[in-house]
This record gives structure tokens, C-alpha cells and sequence, in this order.
């Protein structure tokens, strides 16, 4: 677990006119040797950046690459309610955020730049390259009985596509939902949720939303990811500064996270519905232990999802994974 270091931020800042950069120039310029400058360029190779050294003319990046910035991402926020930490690298985002004392009253975020165990729904895995894509973790302390809180993991994927689309209006039409916690721009995976609560002896509870969003992140491992994906990059045919979406999505989560506590989980259902991708489809739910095929009827006022099984029956789940079916 590493915070990220402030040469790289220099170095990178540098090189992000894709132009050559002499070894001594640099190491002038951050005020370290060159052989220091060689130790960072051979640390961010490591992480998969694709940067190019040449003895006459130094080294330069290939794409463009804008790092994670505490100070424009917390520009946007009321800093004294909240405790923001990047990291270069950690195992998961979550996980740190769950190690952490639980008394802290703040909303607490974690960002990292990559993880070294993501963890998605049903133990899978996320792939989480350096400096690609989001990573965000949040976690909102509450007074709620977790009784109260059905449906709330359903809000993530509702305040992702109200984060992307306050960016990128042209979205806006392409942004689904996909229940229970994927968003989805035609058909491909675009950003996943993984909730995680934690509860205390006293009554109250911290709630744990962990986002993986897909931004620029072109070509993966053939074995890394196993089901369709599509990344903003794609979408919108641009390198994104991760930055400012950062900003927007914990804006968003908190405030989703504000009127779900003030109104319950029935305010989000015409949103859902509006952003809903299974709409008129028919699937297959697997809950672990039965898979059940049928057609979907939405979801309810706890958030579960509705399917009228082949056999007439209509049934409501709580938790498990939807596939579609093609006939
Ligand atoms: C899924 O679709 O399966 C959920 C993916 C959630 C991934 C995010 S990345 C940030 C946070 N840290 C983790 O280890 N997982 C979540």
C-alpha cells in the first residue's frame, strides 16, 4: 500500500505533451539524479505504462496519461465532511476502507490508482490496471437499522450514470442499469458496484460502496475480464481526465445516499425504470444455489427483481445475477 509519490506526478506532467524528454532535463527539472529519473521511468513501465526511452532523445509517453489529484478532486467538496487518501497501489479499495477505525464519524473515500486484489460481486475478481480507470471506494456511516436499508446498493448504479451524464451529456441516452449493480452502455459492461456493510455493537453501520468504472482503459488480458465490457474512452472517442469524474461521483453517491435515507428506496423506482436494461427481456437468474429463467417484470419497493418464471410464477429476488437470454 503505497501513497503516490510526487516525482511521479512531476515526471508525468512532463512528459504528457507526448514530446521527448532528456534524462538530465528531467532530473533537473523534479531536482533529482537522472539515474533517479531512469528508477521512476523503470517503476512506471513496470505498471504497464507504455513509455518509450531512446539514449539520444530520453524518454516519452505514448498516451497520454493524467494521474489521480487529491487537490481537484477534493476542489469540488466540502472537505471538512469527508476524508479522502489515494493510493498508488493497494490490494483493494474496499478492503482498506473496512480496516479502517470504525468510530470515524466522516465519510471516509479511498481512491487508488490500482489494486492488486479488486474484488467483484460473487468473489470474482476486478481487473484494475494502473492509472486507467476508477477505483472508489466510499464509506457513509449510518444510524439506520440495517433493516431499513433495502435497496440501497441499487442507488450506486443509478448515481454513476448521473455522474457520467453530468459530464458527458451525450451519453445520456446509452447509460442503463442493470440489476442489481452494473451500468451498462449498450449491451457492454461499463462500471460494477460492490456493497459492503458493516455494523456496530450500538445499532449503527457503515456502508461500504465500492466502484470500479472503466474510463480509458483499450485492451485487457485475454483471461482478466470474462464478460462483454466497453470503457468511457470507447463511448466517447477521447482520453479522459479521471479527475473531475471522481469529483462527480462522490458528489453524487453522497447525495444518493442523502435522499434514499430521507425518502426511502420507492423515490428511485421511476429512475430505475427510466434506466432500467432489462426492460422487456427475458433471463436467466442464478442465485448460487437454483437458476430460474423467465420474463422480467422489473423491480419492486425494496429493490428486488421481479421475473415471471416459464411456468406462470411470479417470483422476487433479493440478491443473485441476471443473464440475458437471446430468445
Ligand atoms: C462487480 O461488478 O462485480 C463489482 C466490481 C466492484 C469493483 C470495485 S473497484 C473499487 C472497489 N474495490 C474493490 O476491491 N472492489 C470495488
Amino acid at each position: 500500500m503505497k501513497k503516490t509519490n510526487e516525482n511521479v506526478h512531476k515526471l508525468l506532467k512532463i512528459l504528457n505533451d507526448l514530446e521527448y524528454h532528456d534524462g538530465s532535463n528531467l532530473g533537473e527539472a523534479l531536482g533529482i539524479t537522472r539515474a533517479a529519473i531512469w528508477k521512476l521511468i523503470k517503476k512506471l513501465k513496470a505498471y504497464g505504462i507504455a513509455i518509450q526511452s531512446c539514449q539520444s532523445k530520453g524518454y516519452r509517453l505514448l498516451k497520454p496519461l493524467i494521474l489521480l489529484d487529491e487537490k481537484k478532486i477534493k476542489a469540488a467538496h466540502n472537505t471538512a465532511k469527508m476524508h479522502l487518501e489515494i493510493f498508488e497501489k493497494i490490494d483493494s479499495t474496499n478492503d482498506y476502507l473496512k480496516k479502517q477505525a470504525l468510530s470515524m464519524q466522516q465519510i471516509a473515500i479511498c481512491l487508488a490508482e490500482m489494486q492488486t486484489a479488486g474484488k467483484g460481486r460473487l468473489n470474482r475478481e476486478w481487473y484494475s490496471p494502473f492509472a486507467e480507470n476508477i477505483y472508489l471506494s466510499l464509506r457513509y456511516p449510518l444510524t439506520t437499522d440495517i433493516s431499513q436499508l433495502n435497496g440501497i446498493s441499487l442507488l450506486a448504479g443509478l448515481a454513476i450514470c448521473k455522474a457520467i451524464e453530468t459530464l458527458f451529456p451525450m451519453l445520456k441516452p446509452h447509460l442503463r442499469v442493470k440489476w442489481p449493480n452494473d451500468v451498462w452502455i449498450s449491451g457492454e459492461k461499463l462500471a460494477g458496484t460492490l456493497m459492503e456493510i458493516q455494523a456496530e455493537s450500538h445499532g449503527n453501520c457503515q456502508i461500504i460502496f465500492g466502484i470500479g468504472l472503466n474510463v480509458n482503459m483499450q485492451q485487457v488480458p485475454k483471461t482478466s475480464i470474462t464478460q462483454k465490457w466497453t470503457a468511457l474512452t470507447k463511448a466517447t472517442n477521447t482520453y479522459i481526465d479521471r479527475n473531475p469524474l471522481c469529483a462527480s461521483l462522490i458528489t453524487q453517491l453522497i447525495a444518493y445516499i442523502e435522499r434514499f435515507l430521507n425518502k426511502g428506496f420507492k423515490d428511485f423506482q421511476t429512475e430505475w425504470k427510466k434506466r432500467d436494461a432489462l426492460t422487456q427481456r427475458t433471463l436467466r437468474l442464478s442465485t448460487g444455489t437454483q437458476d430460474w429463467e423467465g420474463d422480467y417484470l422489473g423491480i419492486n419497493a425494496q429493490g428486488h427483481l421481479l421475473l415471471r418464471t416459464r411456468q406462470g410464477k411470479q417470483l422476487s429476488f433479493a440478491a443473485g445475477d441476471a443473464t440475458l437470454l437471446k430468445y
